[in-house]
């Protein structure tokens, strides 16, 4: 039955992304079962959640009891042919188109509903390379929501020239009418429309500072206090993580061969060097454990 509710979502990888959709469809009332590759991968996804959820019962925006009924609708799994009962799953891996073809490719045999929607999350890759990674593109949409995800209210809905309605409806439908979230729809192309605006202007920041033009703090300080942004370029970026701008920038480029999605070599080497951002604990910022920022 195409009407029939979605229920049952699984979700690939607790990372940053997936922890946070995995958290907000918790909290939504829905069954979660969550992908991870190890059993200390799946355990560091649970603890991010549980810290999320933590800090939303301290910000009184649930409930205890909200909080205890979320963490139990979590499960976690290594095995990705637990999800043959899903009737949504959510990619939300590394930023690898790769690597999410061979997920979708998986997937496509292990999710055998025919009204199944398999969602991506990607933050720029076009849906359709991962469409035909499966035998059947109709089923799958792109679904991208931002970060941190149970703070902000968008998603963005990308359907492809394959994409059935029925399945861009349904996914509309869990997005607004289940997870609460507004969302808009964007053609299927490189970085859609948040990242193909807000990319661009993060590798400015950088270049900025690459080339001595202002420090990072005054960078950040005048979009924050000049422009009434909630946080500086820089520290978005940060946010983001320095390697998924990259890999967005990266895909955006190819794509549309444009000097402005360029990686600056300032992002590539802080990259290489594995100063990634807040979740490596270093990136422009430094960052205590507490994922507050220590040192500017
Ligand atoms: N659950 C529920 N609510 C939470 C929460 C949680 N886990 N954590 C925080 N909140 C709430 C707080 O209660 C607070 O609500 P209030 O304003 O009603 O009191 C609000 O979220 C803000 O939280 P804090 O006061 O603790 O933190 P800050 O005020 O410092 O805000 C921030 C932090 C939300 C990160 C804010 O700086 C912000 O919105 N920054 C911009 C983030 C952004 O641009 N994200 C998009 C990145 S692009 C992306 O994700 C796409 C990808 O493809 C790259």
């Amino acid at each position: 039955m195409t009407s029939e509710k979605i229920q049952r979502v699984g979700v690939i990888g607790a990372g940053i992304m997936g922890a946070g959709i995995a958290e907000v469809c918790a909290r939504a009332h829905v069954d979660v079962l969550v992908f991870e590759q190890t059993r200390e991968l799946a355990a560091a996804g649970r603890a991010r959640i549980l810290r999320s959820l933590d800090r939303g019962v301290s910000s009184g925006k649930i409930t205890e009891r909200e909080r205890e009924q979320a963490a139990w609708r979590l499960r976690f799994t290594s095995d990705l042919g637990d999800f043959a009962d899903r009737q949504l799953v959510v990619e939300a891996v590394v930023e690898d188109e790769k690597v999410k073809s061979e997920i979708f490719a998986e997937l496509d045999k292990i999710v055998t509903d025919p009204n199944a929607v398999l969602a991506s999350n990607t933050s720029s890759i076009p849906i359709m390379k991962l469409g035909i990674a499966t035998s059947a593109p109709e089923r799958v949409i792109g679904l991208h929501f931002f970060n941190p995800v149970p703070v902000l209210p968008l998603v963005e809905l990308v359907t492809t020239l394959k994409t059935s309605s029925t399945v861009a409806q349904r996914a509309e439908a869990f997005a607004a009418d289940v997870l609460g979230k507004q969302v808009v729809r964007s053609s299927d192309r490189a970085g859609f429309i948040a990242n193909a605006l807000l990319v661009p202007y993060l590798l400015s920041a950088i270049r900025m500072v690459e080339s001595g033009f202002a420090t990072k703090d005054d960078i950040d300080k005048t979009m924050v206090l000049g422009c009434a942004h909630p946080m500086g370029p820089l520290a978005l970026t940060d946010l983001v993580g320095l390697d998924t701008v990259k890999a967005i920038a990266d895909s955006m480029y190819e794509e549309f061969k444009e000097p402005l999605y360029s990686a600056p070599p300032l992002l590539l080497r802080m990259v290489e060097a594995g100063l990634v951002g807040k979740k490596s604990g270093a990136g422009f910022y430094e960052y205590a454990e507490n994922g507050r920022a220590s040192k500017k």
